[in-house]
């Protein structure tokens, strides 16, 4: 590296690739999705039209949305042998990290899996689509001796997956909230998870592997695992008599309170979570405590904008939702990959099609000119 050139901590502010999959556009304050506004999207589309959005480009016809709606259906299903490894996971395993196994050992079962062209990546992309939910329940379910859930083909792609985690069909008003919730998860431009996904597509490395590095990203608590933490941390405050203190006391330890800030936003509002906050009510008020702990969250919320002048980001709301909606606490992570798999998807197959590796530089600090002196001179330990 030359002198002048200065070293950017974390490639803070650096532009790192051109995309015309989706931008955080601050000015406008919107998530801009192939053109589309995502709180639109999240809105007034299901998370299947906008996963089509995102591999296909356009959003889908009636006819192109059932045909989609076929495709996904026609692959869930795990080959036996995934069905297996997922019934031989030890129980301290992270489901993260039941995810990133298993999604690697799916590789092998893929006819297309070392082709990168868009139809053959795209295909990949479609079929983790369907089979990923069945991953992450069945793997946890398995992990606690419970059955695995059969998929219903009379609900949506959203129902389903909350059946097969909780056991339960959900109401259609809880399941159209998770949906919206995998709607936001979709795609956000390039957070470390799908930079680390497009720096190994970078290589012309495979779809599945760079998916599986994602999962490896995602799982960390600045990024995907801020969910489960937040809705910790609602549940552990209790009382919302509590909360101003529980926040006060952790700002006082320098001690940071997840679902809140972002690198991008920084002190400006995620919108996703503008959104998501506005629909937390009416399941609030359907479930034992769920007003208490929506009280909670919006003094949380409230102490962290006075004090710190943040706002939350979507995992705040959505550990929340998540919590209401009866998800076991660990699946939280694993469903923020699934839903963000349509945007990797998207992002590899853009890297391919568009492919410069990604070899940035550092600059050294350690120090130079040592000579080697032989272990028989007396080097040895
Ligand atoms: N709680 C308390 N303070 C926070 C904070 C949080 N969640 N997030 C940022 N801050 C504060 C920092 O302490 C720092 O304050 P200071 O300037 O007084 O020292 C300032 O905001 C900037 O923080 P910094 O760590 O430099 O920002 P970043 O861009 O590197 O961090 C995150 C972005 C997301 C890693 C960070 O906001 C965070 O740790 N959030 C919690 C985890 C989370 O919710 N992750 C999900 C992201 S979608």
């Amino acid at each position: 590296m030359k002198p002048e050139e200065t070293v950017n901590t974390g490639l803070d502010g650096v532009v790192a690739t051109s995309t015309s999959v989706s931008c955080l556009d601050t000015v406008a304050e919107q998530i801009v999705v192939r053109g589309y506004d995502l709180i639109d999207l999240a809105t007034h589309a299901q998370y299947l039209d906008v996963a089509h959005l995102l591999l296909f480009g356009s959003l889908p016809t009636a006819h192109e949305r059932n045909g989609f709606a076929e495709q996904i259906w026609n692959e869930m299903s795990l080959p036996e042998e995934v069905e297996t490894l997922l019934g031989l996971v030890p129980p301290p395993m992270a489901p993260m990290d039941v995810l990133r196994t298993a999604l690697s050992f799916l590789a092998g079962f893929d006819p297309v899996l070392r082709e990168n062209t868009e139809p053959a990546n795209r295909e990949k992309a479609v079929r983790l689509l369907a089979k990923l939910p069945l991953v992450v329940a069945h793997g946890y379910r398995l992990q606690h001796g419970l059955p695995t859930v059969a998929l219903d083909r009379g609900i949506g792609y959203a129902a389903n997956f909350l059946r097969l985690m909780t056991g339960e069909t959900p109401s259609s008003e809880a399941a159209a909230l998770f949906d919206m919730t995998l709607s936001c998860y979709s795609e956000h431009e390039l957070p470390n998870s799908t930079f680390t996904a497009r720096v190994i597509a970078s290589t012309l490395s495979d779809l599945y592997g760079a998916m599986v590095g994602a999962v490896a990203s995602l799982k960390g608590p600045l990024h995907g695992g801020a969910n489960e933490a937040a809705a910790d941390m609602l549940v552990a405050i209790g009382d919302p008599s509590k909360a101003r203190a529980y926040v006060l006391d952790k700002l006082g330890r320098k001690e940071r309170i997840m679902g809140f800030g972002h690198r991008v936003y920084m002190r400006r509002i995620d919108p996703r979570a503008a959104l998501l906050e506005g629909h937390i009510e009416p399941l609030a008020q359907s479930v034992p405590g769920g007003v208490e702990l929506l009280e909670t969250y919006r003094i949380v919320a409230q102490t962290m904008r006075d004090e710190k002048g943040l706002h939350p980001n979507a995992d705040f709301p959505i550990g929340l939702i998540y919590h209401l909606l009866g998800i076991p606490r660990p699946l939280y992570t694993p469903i923020f990959f699934v839903a963000r798999a349509a945007g990797l998807g998207a992002h590899v197959i853009e890297q391919h099609a568009q492919n410069r590796l990604y070899r940035p530089r550092a600059q050294y600090e350690g120090p130079r000119g040592l000579s080697v002196v032989p272990a028989s001179e007396g080097n040895a330990q």
